[in-house]
């Protein structure tokens, strides 16, 4: 199965949006290892695209070509109109960048980190206020200007590095990892503040992620990217949709019958039926709602009952697996701490 092309999203008349970046058959090597490979891609303005993958994978790289910080090895990106290798200048000016790692100084009151940034951009002295008032007020930080960076909390700091980003009024906002290292409440209130600043600026957004959830939550299509290269692209819906038969229909008939198998595998769409017991089945179907409904009319037809039927619909974690063949490592399969026993305890 191949995954669905990377031609621009059409916008609600038809028209294609215009591109805000186009990364041409890019390389990047360091000595003889290649970090990124003939990677091609294309985003519109106003759309939020994600590169999804693993540790490793050539995210940060390719944000870090697209931005001007490393030089490019081979083929090109073009950012806001400029090629990142020739103008670098031009596409420094249009775009907001938050690396990877924290970077604001700790020391520092927001204001300061914030105006710092304003003056290395060039916003004029007149405009820095108000665009230091504004940023504060979109990232929810207004009453915490005069408080010093270290006394916030890992969820403000992102926010503040989001607001830093943007002092300079970018139309392309890059993002790496930006939730990595948050609790569960702080990465929701950053997707919605992202989502806000989105529609409120116009902003055109590039983020790298290895959460399967943010993905599918913030972004309107992802390029999944393993071991330098692009091996996916589509929307959430089109990359699911693209994954044939990892619907997971589980069902338990009341009373088992050897004929359940072969009947379950003869409905339209069923790629295959585990027995695991007792009347349970694991039925693996492109449709799980059409096979969902084929079940329960036969079990109605024959008189038989259906203890429990459930449906598991694609994930991004099944889309991840069948094109690269594994799971997401790190976060998603960290070993579990368990504490040691305590002397003498029972086992
Ligand atoms: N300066 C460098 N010199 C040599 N190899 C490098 C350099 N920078 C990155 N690499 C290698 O390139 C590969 C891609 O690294 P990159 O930082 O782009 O991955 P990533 O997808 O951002 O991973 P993570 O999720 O851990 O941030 C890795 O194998 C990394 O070790
Ligand atoms: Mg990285």
């Amino acid at each position: 199965m191949s995954a669905p092309d990377n031609g621009l999203p059409a916008n609600g008349n038809g028209a294609p949006r215009p591109v805000a970046i186009a990364v041409e058959q890019i390389w990047k090597r360091y000595g003889d290892f290649e970090a990124v490979k003939d990677v091609n891609f294309s985003v519109s303005e106003g759309e939020i695209f994600g590169l999804l993958g693993p540790n490793g994978a050539g995210k940060s790289t390719l944000i870090r070509m697209m931005t001007t910080l490393i030089p490019v090895t081979a083929g090109k990106a073009i950012v806001a109109g400029h090629d990142v290798s020739k103008d670098p200048d031009d596409v420094r000016q249009a775009i907001g960048v938050i690396p990877q790692a924290l970077t604001s100084d700790q020391d520092l009151t927001l204001e300061e980190n914030l105006s710092i940034y304003a003056k290395l951009y060039g916003v004029p002295r007149e405009q820095r206020k108000k665009n230091i008032d504004a940023v504060l007020e979109a990232v929810d930080l207004t009453e915490w200007r005069d408080a010093q960076t270290k006394t916030l909390s890992g969820g403000m700091r992102r926010r503040l590095e989001i607001a830093r980003g943007l002092v300079h009024n970018p139309r392309i906002f890059f993002l790496d990892e930006p939730t990595t290292g948050l609790d569960p409440v702080s990465r929701i209130a950053v997707w919605e503040m992202l989502n806000k600043l989105k529609t409120t600026r116009n902003l055109t957004m590039l983020l790298t992620t290895h959460y399967m959830d943010e993905a599918d939550k913030l972004c309107d299509r992802i390029a999944i990217v393993d071991h330098g290269k692009l091996v996916a692209l589509g929307t959430p819906v089109e990359l699911k949709n693209s994954v044939a038969g990892a619907n997971v229909v589980e069902v338990h008939f009341d009373r088992d019958d050897e004929a359940w198998p072969a009947r379950l595998e003869a409905m339209e769409g069923v790629t295959s039926v585990q027995p695991e017991g007792a009347g349970f089945y694991r039925v693996i179907t492109k449709s799980g709602s059409k096979t969902t409904m084929q079940i329960v009319e036969l079990a109605a037809s024959l008189g038989e009952t259906l203890t429990s039927l459930s449906v598991q619909n694609t994930t991004l974690d099944d889309v991840f697996i069948h094109y690269t063949g594994r799971q997401l490592r790190d976060e998603q399969v960290k070993p579990v701490f368990t504490m040691p026993p305590r002397p003498g305890a029972r086992p």
